[in-house]
């Protein structure tokens, strides 16, 4: 059932793109507008939430942090982002005015469905964004918005991923939507835009070649870090999750702007650094400083592993190394960033003579607390 691949996690990351399109297929009803799988909640109460709480575990709690850039920018809706297991047991704020979204591949997370059950006995509304049919946690929620991303076997999460990411943006324009932040028409742009993206995906899979050649040069390393900023800082700490659960070696991901207030001091020659450049035609002012920050871990002797967009020239005094992904809105860009990450890590892993489906020590869905 491998199709051919030599792990379940290659094949699932070959996957990602099918698995993006499914999970935007389907979701518009016949006068354009975005619809839900099952809805259990009324318009009027979507309408009237002052807070999101995303809760969610592991990588999933990575795509609740990239859906926080969108979800705040395009609804006007503060969105906080908890780890389940935190959120539960620290007396959170949440109540009739809170929607609570519940992202889980596997359904089954202890931790997740304990938050979710707590968060509805404060009286929020839960959405749970699931990839298993039948599971626990949607039964449990008061809608459900089905990623469909196909069977997810590897322990590590690659496709559930990238179709989590789409779901909750889909939410996040469901949510604009309902509440009148946006016309129909940006709306429409963005949802074609997502649609442009299993086709960038793949072309980033296509590309894939150079990532696992460095990747296998790279097997005897004992450290890489991983920077990002705005989504992606969350894309950095997911391709640092990917190489620790994967190759067993140290990994850590951060904020790029975070960099002179400590992290920095890591950096002697040699490290290994993989920094996520923004797009230069983003509207913030982050390519440059990023590009600064680059420099800055040059000087001090890393080896600069940069993925940038397409065409962006200003990263190549300072890469030892470019990944080129296609151009893509800013917001989108994770989409794309993160598969070299995905790639890199089981290549890594696969060399040092791992099983990249079966990692030491972890199972595929954790059903205790
Ligand atoms: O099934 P879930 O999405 O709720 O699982 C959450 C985490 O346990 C999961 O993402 C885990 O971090 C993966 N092993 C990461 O690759």
């Amino acid at each position: 059932e491998k199709g051919g691949f030599a792990s379940f996690m290659d094949k699932e990351i070959h996957d990602q793109p099918q698995a993006v399109g499914d999970t935007l297929l389907g979701r518009t009803d016949l006068e354009g507008r975005l619809v839900l799988d099952d809805l259990r909640i009324d318009e009027s109460v979507l309408r009237t939430v002052d807070k999101i709480v995303v809760i969610a575990c592991g990588t999933a709690a990575y795509a609740g942090h990239v859906a926080k850039y969108a979800i705040e920018h395009w609804c006007r809706i503060p969105v906080e982002v908890e780890l389940a297991h935190e959120f539960r047991y620290r007396d959170p704020v949440v109540n009739e005015k809170t929607l609570v979204v519940a992202i889980t591949q596997s359904g089954e997370t202890m931790d997740t469905l304990m938050a979710v059950r707590h968060a509805r006995e404060q009286g929020a509304k839960v959405i749970s964004i699931v990839n298993t049919h039948g599971s626990t946690i949607p039964r449990e929620s008061d809608a459900v918005l089905y990623t469909h991303a196909g069977p997810e076997i590897a322990v590590a999460s690659t496709k559930a991923f990238l179709s989590q990411i789409t779901a909750a943006y889909l939410l996040g324009l469901y949510l604009a939507q309902l509440r009148g932040n946006m016309f129909p028409d940006e709306i429409a742009k963005i949802y074609d835009e997502l649609r442009e993206m299993p086709g960038k995906i793949q072309e980033v899979i296509d590309r894939g070649a150079r990532v696992r050649e460095i990747a296998r040069w790279m097997a005897d390393t004992s450290s890489v870090l991983f920077l990002g900023r705005h989504v992606g800082f969350p894309v950095a700490m997911e391709g640092a999750l990917k190489l620790k659960e994967l190759a067993y070696i140290h990994a850590e991901g951060f904020a790029a702007g975070e960099l002179k207030h400590g992290p920095i001091a890591l950096i002697e020659p040699g490290q290994a650094v993989f920094v996520i450049v923004p797009s230069p035609r983003g509207r913030h002012s982050l390519h440059s400083k990023v590009i600064s920050n680059i420099q800055e871990i040059r000087a001090r002797g890393a080896r600069t592993l940069v993925l940038a967009e397409d065409g962006d020239e200003a990263v190549l005094p300072y890469a030892d190394e470019v990944f080129w992904v296609p151009q893509a809105p800013t917001l989108l860009a994770p989409l794309l960033t993160v598969v070299p990450l995905q790639i890199f890590a089981c290549e890594l892993a696969t060399a040092r003579g791992l099983d990249v489906d079966q990692p030491r020590n972890l199972a595929k869905s954790v059903t205790v607390e």
